[in-house]
């Protein structure tokens, strides 16, 4: 017992230590000897922020996972991949990559850095979340200098006068911005006689809970929208203690006061009144935002952050008045992400962060996945849904036996709205909530469709976008299921199935090899060389539909592809070149018919067929089913895929 107290009392004093360590003070001229050993130390709201995120660096392309895939989807431009955001944020580098490239404009001072950064699209993309991540980051952030007792904490710097700006400017190699607040300005007159140089400085850490640096406005009540939210007010109780004028009656408390030196966000900007948008559009530009009362002007540095959803967005465009607030904004499109792999990962970050630690049996994340992206795609003439959907997943599609080649970036290009409406994340992990309360045992990708499907006939949806929700779920993701269920039982009925499958390909190779070389096949054991064996060939790639005189030019294909892959050190296997290991699979599958009868003669079985059956069932719970789950899909496959 005790020693386990000592664990906490050493984790606590050390962590007490630490904070001890990165906190300062001094006086004024202290301050000024540490911005000459680093003139870093004086950085301006935007560039605090761009340096806390190119700090953390980014992905290299060592570090890429696929670079096949990455090809696919980007070409020669790949995104930059911010560590920063990487672990939180999943198939939306673009918005990421153009808020980065806000802060890094803003941070040299472009006109950036006098603009809002509006983040704009549809309910459940992540804009709050992107918010989130950087208001987090920042109060994780190591401290920055402020003038102790300041009410907004302003920077030291402020203190020179400006007949001396240019001086220090050179002397400390900076570019000395802003001026002294009321409250600081009265204090040196009456407190230091003037004596800018004692004037203490501490260091601060960033806080939401206390609001140091970090202010956040919902949208104002229009019958009541008092300025007092944004720049403060005078408290009414100290008018008749001090002197008209005396900034001490100040209670500097507003979202501009707050946020001072980091970060003011609007959430749902567009519900405001005009009016109040321009006192916001203002204080961006001129960076100074009125004091309460008859205190003049306060100088004001931060971030302004904003964010609404295109309805709102679409109706403030329209109206021509609102041309000026517009061209002072920097808008990032935040569309919904559009690849499945990513979407998965998304589930994943949700439900790793909710107290629900069910049994999730293999792809159900998968079909919600694919409802959701499939919700967010444009039909286009040139293929269907699906095949959409797995081109911009990176996928390989088939036809006639051949990927399909089509421009990822062409379809993208006709779809320019894409990924602006459709499902959120947040309705699939409602969908998944509710199937894993309504079953203790765990969710299957059935019960997630079935959960999916209750949920679309009760949302308040347009008749034809629920028309289109239903058919996806109903015909389009439930055809795509049960060939999954199909592959995934087979591959566990199949003996050794990864082994087989990887000895049909090299002996596809070394007969394919030999045929296009025009040259013998050695065999394995005894060393004696033979003809390819053309039979066998063709029997591998009837599977996807290669007959005739076709066959020469696929197994050209076949063997210059994966020639290539291995060329690029990459090792290869029966799943490199998607023709072929479709073409593989198939051939399995077809070797065992008499799965059909195993499994759904469940009363019937002989004692062959039952031990048959017990192999499967052991074989699914290593492919992570559990009991139940491969029960309820072993029936499904039953009811659905081999019903005699
Ligand atoms: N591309 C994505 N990557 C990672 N998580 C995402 C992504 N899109 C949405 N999410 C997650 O979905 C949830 C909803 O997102 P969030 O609340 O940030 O959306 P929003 O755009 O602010 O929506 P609203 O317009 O309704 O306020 C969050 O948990 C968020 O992390
Ligand atoms: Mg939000």
């Amino acid at each position: 017992m005790t020693k386990k107290r000592d664990d906490f009392q050493d984790i606590i004093r050390k962590d007490q230590a630490e904070r001890k360590n990165k906190t300062w003070s001094g006086t004024f001229l202290d301050y000024l000897e540490l911005v000459r050993e680093d003139s870093e130390i004086y950085a301006l709201a935007h560039s605090h922020m761009y340096n806390v995120i190119d700090g953390e660096g980014i992905v290299s392309d060592d570090e890429a996972d696929d670079s096949a895939r990455s090809l696919k989807l980007w070409g020669d431009h790949p995104p930059r991949i911010y560590n920063f955001f990487k672990d939180e944020f999943f198939g939306i580098e673009p918005a990421l990559e153009k808020i980065v490239r806000y802060f890094h404009a803003a941070s040299m001072k472009g006109e950036e850095s006098r603009q809002v950064l509006y983040m704009m699209g549809p309910v459940g993309a992540g804009k709050s979340s992107i918010a989130e991540q950087l208001k987090r980051k920042l109060t994780e952030a190591p401290p920055i200098y402020v003038i102790d007792g300041c009410p907004i904490r302003e920077e030291p710097l402020h203190l020179i006068p400006r007949s001396l700006r240019d001086q220090f400017n050179g002397m400390l190699d900076v570019k000395i911005e802003g001026e002294l607040c009321p409250v600081c300005r009265y204090r040196l007159e009456h407190e230091f006689e003037g004596r800018y140089e004692n004037f203490p400085v501490t260091t601060m850490t960033f806080s939401r809970m206390h609001r140091r640096g970090i202010a956040v406005v919902p949208p104002v009540d229009p019958n009541n929208q008092d300025t007092s939210v944004l720049i403060g007010s005078e408290d009414i109780s100290k008018l008749d203690q001090y002197s008209e004028g005396d900034p001490r009656v100040l209670d500097l408390n507003g979202a501009f006061n707050a946020g001072n030196r980091g970060i003011v966000e609007f959430i749902e900007v567009f519900k405001n009144e005009t009016e109040y948008l321009h006192s916001i559009i203002t204080a961006t530009q001129e960076k100074f935002v009125p004091a309460p009362g008859r205190h003049g002007t306060i100088y004001m540095d931060g971030v302004i952050l904003a964010h609404s959803n295109e309805t709102e967005w679409r109706r403030f465009k329209a109206d021509h008045t609102n041309e000026a607030i517009l061209d002072r904004i920097v808008t990032v499109k935040v569309p919904y992400n559009l690849r499945l792999t990513e979407e998965v990962l998304i589930y994943k970050k949700m439900l790793g962060r909710s107290g629900f630690k069910s049994h999730i049996a293999p792809h159900t994340l998968e079909i919600a996945a694919m409802f959701a992206v499939m919700s967010r795609l444009e039909s286009t003439p040139k293929c269907d849904l699906i095949t959409k959907m797995r081109l911009y997943n990176g996928e390989d599609v088939l036809e006639k036996g051949r990927t399909k080649k089509i421009d990822i970036q062409e379809l993208q290009e006709d779809a320019k709205f894409e990924g602006m409406s459709g499902i959120s994340p947040r309705f699939i992990m409602k969908a998944i909530d509710t199937a894993l309360t309504d079953s203790a045992d765990g969710i299957t990708p059935i019960q997630i469709r079935d959960v999916m499907i209750r949920k679309v006939k009760e949302m308040d949806f347009a008749d034809d976008v629920r028309k289109q929700y239903l058919e996806l779920l109903q015909d389009t993701i439930h055809k795509a299921y049960l060939e999954i269920l199909e592959k995934e039982i087979t591959k566990a009925f199949v003996y050794a199935y990864e082994e087989q499958a990887e000895t049909l390909f090299q002996n596809y190779l070394d007969h394919a090899e030999a045929y296009v070389n025009k040259t013998a096949v050695k065999d394995n054991n005894s060393r004696e060389e033979m003809q390819p064996d053309e039979n066998f060939l063709k029997n591998i790639e009837e599977q996807i539909a290669i007959i005739g005189s076709s066959v020469d030019g696929f197994r050209q294909e076949v063997i210059s592809y994966l020639w290539a892959v291995g060329r690029r050190g990459k090792k290869v296997n029966y799943s490199s070149y998607e023709p072929l290991k479709e073409a593989i699979e198939k051939k399995l599958m077809e070797s065992v018919r008499d799965i059909s009868r195993i499994i759904t003669k469940a009363r019937t079985r002989d004692e062959d067929q039952q031990e048959k059956f017990g192999a499967l069932v052991q074989n699914m719970l290593d492919r992570g089913y559990n009991e139940y789950s491969a029960d309820i899909v072993l029936k499904y496959a039953s009811n659905h895929l081999w019903k005699d």
